[in-house]
């Protein structure tokens, strides 16, 4: 399969307000390609049932088809197996068990530390746990440039660490963080890592074994795959130490008044009836990403923010935030004296999708010193057309506000 168009996604084949769309907020949630509609239409049309448990043969049919999207997961990520990934809700519920069950080994003192870059799906489940266990939480400040401080990172590693939880990739900057290397240094003090990979498994090259992360999490919808569906990866001897999240049917072996056993991973975290039909869309979204060049993906991908860039720096009155060295896929902005929603507001009248607002990360807002910012974030189908309809939309807001 060539280079993804724009054709492959019926969305986007839509007029918004007399124009045709300009998407530009896939960090939010992108586009879903007819290929994973077709795949989930498939499983409602042809065959569903519940999985694991039916023995006739829609039963069978579709528990193969969830097992063998795990498998796609696994693969897609460089997973060593496929009991090493556990289907969760989305990224935020995924951390969110982490926090509730590696969370219980942990006791007041011990201490996890954050950077300035997390969303606050990475920042309240820990914010619970501190309320709940006394657990210290550390935040990794950014630098001038906006990347990561490593040298800070450094400081606040030591005996106490017992987890380091960071993004890959920032939601609201795009700065690409050094996982491996972060992760090589946690280890050396005994400490646990988990990787917020929910922009990176977009826009990077992610093989869980080389990062050498203990978890690693991401949503499906972001992945051109359905909401409702999201992966918690672990390594499986770290997971298998694991307690349970939630109870409930599918995540048991045996089960009376006085006492209830567990399976093994993933099984254990899955209870009740997963989303099954958004884990098989999920894995048509791998087989949808597999089938294209991903050097060319990436390479494209990096020529749409470089031109944006390009574009938008040649603007007066245009502050872009987005400025690490490293960084893909997301450019975040302001334009002097025009409130970020307005200048949303007046982009949709123009067909042109953007996110405006604190983007789910008060804390970096308040280290960039504003309280929302205009992010344009960029994907597989977006086009140079959509850029050149970026700048011009910025043109248009500076001429009415002015
Ligand atoms: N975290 C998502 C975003 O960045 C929703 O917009």
């Amino acid at each position: 399969m060539a280079l993804a168009m724009k054709q492959d996604f019926p969305a986007l084949a839509q007029m918004v307000n007399g124009h045709a769309v300009a998407y530009l907020d896939s960090a939010a949630s992108a586009q879903k390609p007819q290929y994973v509609i077709d795949a989930m239409n498939r499983v409602m049309t042809e065959h569903y049932s519940n999985v694991h448990r039916g023995v006739y043969t829609f039963g069978a049919k579709t528990t193969v088809a969830f097992e063998s999207a795990r498998k796609k997961i696994a693969q897609f990520l460089n997973a060593a197996t496929e009991k090493e990934i556990v289907f969760t809700r989305n990224a935020t519920e995924a951390i969110n068990l982490v926090a509730a069950s590696f969370g219980q080994s942990l006791k007041a003192g011990d201490e996890i530390i954050l950077t300035e870059l997390e969303h606050h799906a990475n920042i309240v489940p820990w914010y619970f746990l501190k309320e709940q266990t006394g657990v210290v939480l550390k935040v990794v400040p950014i630098r001038a440039d906006r990347s990561l401080d490593m040298a800070a990172f450094k400081k606040l590693l030591g005996p106490k660490t017992k987890l380091v939880a960071v993004t890959q990739m920032s939601n609201a900057l795009g700065t690409v963080v050094p996982v491996a290397e972060i992760a090589a240094k946690a280890h050396a003090v005994g400490a646990k890592v988990l990787v917020d990979g929910s922009q990176a498994v977009v826009h990077l090259d992610v093989d869980v074994q080389k990062i050498g992360c203990d978890f690693y999490v991401f949503t499906g919808h972001k992945l051109y795959g359905p909401s409702g569906i999201g992966v918690l990866y672990g390594r499986y001897e770290v997971l298998n130490g694991m307690p349970p999240y939630q109870g409930g049917g599918e995540m048991i072996e045996q089960v009376s008044f006085d006492k209830i056993t567990f399976k093994e991973p993933p099984y254990r975290f899955e209870a009740g009836t997963p989303a099954i039909v958004e884990a098989i869309g999920l894995g048509a979204a791998i087989d949808y990403m597999n089938g294209l060049d991903k050097k060319a993906v990436h390479a494209h991908e990096r020529a749409l923010l470089q031109e944006a860039e390009k574009r938008l720096a040649a603007i007066p009155g245009v502050t872009i935030f987005s400025t690490a060295p490293e960084r893909a896929a997301i450019l975040s902005f302001a334009i002097d004296k025009v409130h970020p929603h307005d200048v949303a507001t007046v982009f949709d009248q123009l067909g042109i999708a953007v996110r405006a607002g604190h983007h789910c990360a008060q804390p970096l807002m308040k280290v960039l010193g504003v309280a929302a910012t205009i992010r344009a974030s960029f994907a597989v189908y977006n086009t140079l057309a959509d850029v050149e309809r970026l700048a011009e939309g910025v043109h248009k807001v500076k001429k009415l506000f002015s």
